[in-house]
């Protein structure tokens, strides 16, 4: 499935990501910057923080876990209503087109 970054300065990458892969590790394997992915998707590190485009809805590949939400409240950057932990998005036919925007630092 095709999935856009947008990085903060709102350059765009599309790349493709496996069906069942996660959009953290579809960042990764395609070298795209802005998201780290720190603890490889053991939900501990908030490194993986992206917002869901407007576009689509934030629920998009299934709402977020409670470990997911309270992770999220110590990500570095700005918490928003879009925002997602992006190793729990996985990524599958229906989210052919999802669009991520990182944003500027997950530190
Ligand atoms: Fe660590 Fe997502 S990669 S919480």
């Amino acid at each position: 499935a095709k999935v856009t970054y947008v990085d903060h300065t709102g350059a765009a990458t599309q790349v493709d990501v496996a069906v069942g892969e996660n959009v953290m590790r579809g960042a990764l394997y395609n070298g795209i910057e802005g998201i780290i992915g720190e603890c490889g998707g053991g939900l501990s590190c908030a490194t993986c923080h992206c917002y869901v485009d407007p576009e689509w809805t934030v629920e998009a590949g299934g709402p977020s876990s409670e470990a997911e939400a309270e992770l999220l409240e110590s990500a570095a950057a700005e918490v928003r209503p879009s925002s997602r932990l992006s190793c729990q998005l996985v990524v599958t036919d229906a989210l052919d087109g999802l669009v991520v925007h990182m944003p500027e630092h997950q530190f």
